[in-house]
């Protein structure tokens, strides 16, 4: 009993300001906020941004919440049992079943949680102009994790007057995947399915579709090597043997810059030379990733999404998830 006790008095209180502030916040549901930001005329800015991830979140684990006006504190609170999920907390008391889908979709959302970054490549997406025409918009999502890179392309094609969208995500995740094909199915966005990227059968789903748009966020994080994902891998599987599908796409990332360490042997990967580098002094996979071009700018790896952190209120800056 007085272990009991004690143990509560470990528990944190909860967050005391919403996620991002109130003043951000529009009373609109997802699919109205990803409409608005479909027109070519409206500047994605942070607000816009945030409010498109944060209502995500949110639909992630409450699938179907993307037609509702969502309450800003119902948000607050979800992500304050999240970033609390492992640790005690008084907002995920008799919040059992809760904890467990947190945790089992954690990695996902701690990606989709990392809101400077999120917004950062959000709109480096939905901002690209296709080099492809056509009337229904083609998009990979490899590693989808929760899918909000598929948002980011819908956006992309509504912005580039596309009338329809045909979008599939590759997670080797099953339960990630199973989720986001739900949460992605319900939004009419496409689907997912469970595969690993670096084989050619896994895209056989795409038969001899040209795509106008690959993403492909399975880079590791600032200071690994790029043996430790698979990144360069599965760039050599879409170069190698997809060739035909992929030769007018756009990509996330557009380039990445690499070396041996950050000031020796710094090589910039594209699609001019497929992603790969072939140097037999030094294999490309014991090299690490620096920095990523986004909205035309080379942006070191830490300091992508850095815009965008003063749309998150005080006290969440530090307590927010990670991508790299
Ligand atoms: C850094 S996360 C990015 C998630 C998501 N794209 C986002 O932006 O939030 C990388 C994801 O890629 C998946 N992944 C890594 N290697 C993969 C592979 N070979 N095939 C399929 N999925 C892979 C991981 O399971 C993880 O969900």
């Amino acid at each position: 009993m007085i272990q009991k006790a004690s143990l509560k008095l470990l528990q944190r209180p909860p967050m005391s300001e919403s996620v991002i502030p109130v003043e951000l916040y529009r009373k609109t549901s997802l699919i109205s906020d990803l409409e608005q930001a479909g027109n070519p005329d409206l500047d994605l800015d942070g607000p816009i941004l945030m409010n498109i991830l944060v209502k995500f979140f949110h639909t992630y684990v409450y699938p179907g919440s993307h037609e509702s006006v969502l309450d800003l504190r119902d948000i607050s609170l979800l992500f304050d049992q999240f970033v609390h999920r492992r640790l005690g907390s008084d907002v995920l008391e008799n919040c059992l079943a809760l904890r467990q889908e947190l945790l089992s979709y954690g990695f996902a959302l701690c990606m989709l949680a990392d809101l400077p970054k999120s917004a950062h490549i959000f709109k480096a997406i939905a901002e690209s102009r296709p080099h492809l025409g056509g009337e229904v918009f083609t998009g990979l999502d490899i590693g989808s994790g929760t899918g909000i890179l598929m948002l980011a392309m819908s956006v992309q094609a509504r912005r580039n007057g596309f009338n329809a969208v045909s979008l599939v995500g590759i997670e080797r995740n099953q339960i990630v995947a199973e989720r986001t094909n739900t949460v992605l199915g319900k939004m009419g966005l496409g689907n997912v399915i469970v595969a690993d990227a670096k084989k050619v059968e896994s895209y056989g789903f795409l038969e001899s579709k040209e795509l106008h748009f690959v993403s492909n966020e399975t880079l590791p994080s600032v200071g690994r090597s790029l043996w430790k994902e698979d990144f360069i891998f599965i760039c050599k599987t879409l170069f190698d043997g997809l060739a035909e599908q992929t030769s007018k796409a756009g990509f996330f990332p557009e380039a990445v810059l690499v070396g041996r360490s950050s000031t020796e042997m710094l090589t910039e990967l594209n699609r001019d030379n497929s992603f790969q580098l072939e140097d037999e002094n030094y294999p490309l996979r014991l090299m690490k990733p620096f920095a990523i071009r986004l909205l035309g700018t080379m942006t070191p790896l830490e300091a992508v999404g850095s815009g965008y952190s003063e749309n998150i209120s005080g006290a969440w800056k530090s307590v927010l998830t990670r991508r790299w």
